[in-house]
């Protein structure tokens, strides 16, 4: 996950991009307000406090009812709440539609900056402190004078914010009547090899097999080429590095090869829409470009936007750009989500499974060393590994799935593997796993799927929430025209294969 795309889509990272809105269906403009919440909601003796932002639309809403689009690690914008799939369940339970800023991201700055002690108050449990304060709030008389008192509350999240609307279940059930999760991770893990193995088979089952072998034999030869000086040279030049590569540094070259070359392809496939990954291997296989697998994979890498203008291979600078403190800095978003990774929940999508093309380039001590600079003085592996144990002990990683919550995902979705699949399914809280889909695709309107199931599934989805919400048994609004036998609905496990 993990670009500042929105920002300057130099510089990679692990971190998500707000999901690109759908096109509004409603002219209405929501509007942007502020909650004062507790800095600290686990500590009474704490009384500071800071202002949260949020969005909220309330041009459907005629019943008690409250929709929460949950806002992860980046800014919140209108889009998400002017259509997609929140705004159809808004739309067909009559609720007032909200969009929660997280803590530390966008405008919500609890802090005058980003100093370590200054990130003390960033974390999930900190997080979902906040959104309980927000629907507490929201369902109060001190909200329009008690419009939506003791309102049904449904939370929709994709992503990080999936993981939180799952984890508000479980953690404040009688604040939430239900809760989507789209490609939401469950399971913190420190060394998250996965990622890579699921972008590979995206590539070859959408792409090729000789797309996979040619970025392996690119690979090889990069590698060979990098042990002279000449061939040092031609690598910075083809591939574009912003500096001259720096071959006898492990962490430029780690540097190198993660933000230059395996986050291009993590980004090409966690936010691919039909025929992105078809057309790029097309491209990294096509020997009029060149004969030389090196060439063709660098001609691909440095057409992408994210390497634009240039690849940052010295591991210094990524430093200096990451430890600057100020919110407003380009690397800000980055620097807030790698330290919630550093601290909670791992996640670093090394090279370490052999079943993948990019060889042993990015080694889990890279993202250990990244922790230990961007963070000086508070980080070590201890504090990484007993921070992943908390977050799998406090949420229960997949062991437990809790009720009324519905988790989707998508086959070529590389965050696949932390969120939950078939087995963890129960009656009462369904899994979907659509095939051939990518990251955060069921949160968008139900006439923008790319396949059938995909549609399907977001009507089972919209059906499934409006019931729990309305007590309707025959859905009501933009669910209506789907049959589908309600008692499937409860009992029915939705895998729909990998
Ligand atoms: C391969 O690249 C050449 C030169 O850019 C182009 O003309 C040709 O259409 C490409 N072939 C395919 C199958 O895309
Ligand atoms: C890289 O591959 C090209 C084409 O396959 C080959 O000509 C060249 O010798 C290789 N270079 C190295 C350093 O292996
Ligand atoms: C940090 O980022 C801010 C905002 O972009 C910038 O004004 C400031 O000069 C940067 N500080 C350093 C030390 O680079
Ligand atoms: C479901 O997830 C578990 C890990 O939690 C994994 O072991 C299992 O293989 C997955 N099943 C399928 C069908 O993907
Ligand atoms: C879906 O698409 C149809 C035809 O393009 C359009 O008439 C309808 O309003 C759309 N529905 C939604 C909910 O966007």
């Amino acid at each position: 996950m993990w670009w500042c795309f929105f920002i300057l889509p130099t510089v990679v990272a692990l971190r998500d991009i707000e999901p690109p809105p759908p096109t509004p269906v409603t002219r209405s403009t929501p509007v942007e307000s502020w909650l004062t919440v507790r800095l600290n909601h686990f500590d009474a003796s704490n009384t500071e406090t800071f202002q949260m932002r949020y969005l909220y639309n309330d041009e459907l809403a005629n019943s008690t009812n409250i929709v929460i689009f949950v806002g992860g690690e980046w800014a919140i914008s209108a889009g998400w709440l002017t259509g997609g799939l929140a705004y159809e369940l808004a739309d067909s339970t009559q609720a007032a539609l909200f969009y929660t800023e997280h803590r530390y991201y966008g405008l919500t700055r609890p802090t005058s900056e980003t100093s370590v002690p200054d990130l003390r108050y960033l974390n999930v449990d900190q997080a979902l402190g906040d959104l309980a304060q927000f629907i507490q709030h929201v369902r109060s008389d001190n909200f329009e004078n008690g419009r939506y008192r003791d309102g049904n509350v449904a939370l929709v999240g994709c992503s990080y914010a999936g993981s939180m609307a799952t984890w508000m279940r479980l953690a404040y059930p009688h604040l939430i009547t239900v809760a989507l999760s789209d490609s939401g991770p469950l399971h913190a893990q420190e060394d998250f090899p996965e990622y890579l193995e699921v972008i590979t088979e995206a590539l070859r089952s959408q792409g090729s097999e000789a797309c996979v072998t040619s970025i392996e034999d690119a690979m090889r030869n990069i590698t060979d080429m990098l042990t002279t000086s000449a061939g040092v040279q031609r690598v910075s030049q083809l591939f574009n590095t912003c500096g001259p590569l720096e071959a006898s540094s492990p962490l430029d070259l780690a540097t190198f090869y993660w933000f230059g070359i395996t986050e291009t392809f993590a980004y090409l496939v966690q936010y691919a829409t039909p025929g992105d990954i078809p057309s790029a291997c097309t491209r990294i296989t096509n020997s009029t470009i060149s004969s030389d697998p090196v060439e063709r994979l660098a001609s691909w890498i440095t057409s992408q936007p994210t390497t634009q203008p240039c690849i940052e291979s010295r591991y210094s600078v990524q430093v200096a750009a990451h430890t600057n403190t100020s919110y407003d800095s380009p690397q800000a978003t980055m620097r807030l989500w790698t330290y919630q990774t550093c601290v909670e929940y791992g996640w670093y999508q090394t090279t370490t499974s052999a079943r993948q093309p990019f060889l042993s380039t990015v080694p889990l001590e890279y993202f250990h060393q990244m922790c230990m600079d961007f963070f000086p003085n508070l980080f070590d592996t201890a504090l990484l590994r007993s921070g992943i144990a908390r977050t799998n002990k406090l949420f229960a990683g997949l062991t437990h799935l809790p009720d009324h919550v519905v988790s989707v995902s998508g086959g070529h979705d590389p965050w696949a593997p932390m969120a939950p699949n078939a087995t963890h399914a129960t009656h009462l809280a369904p899994v979907f796993v659509v095939p051939g889909v990518s990251h955060c695709r069921a949160i968008r309107a139900t006439n923008n799927s790319e396949t059938e199931e995909l549609e399907n599934t977001k009507r089972r989805i919209l059906q499934h929430m409006d019931r729990l919400m309305t007590g309707r048994t025959g859905a009501g609004g933009g669910a209506s025209n789907i049959m589908f036998s309600p008692i499937l609905l409860v009992f029915g496990i939705f895998y729909l294969v990998l």
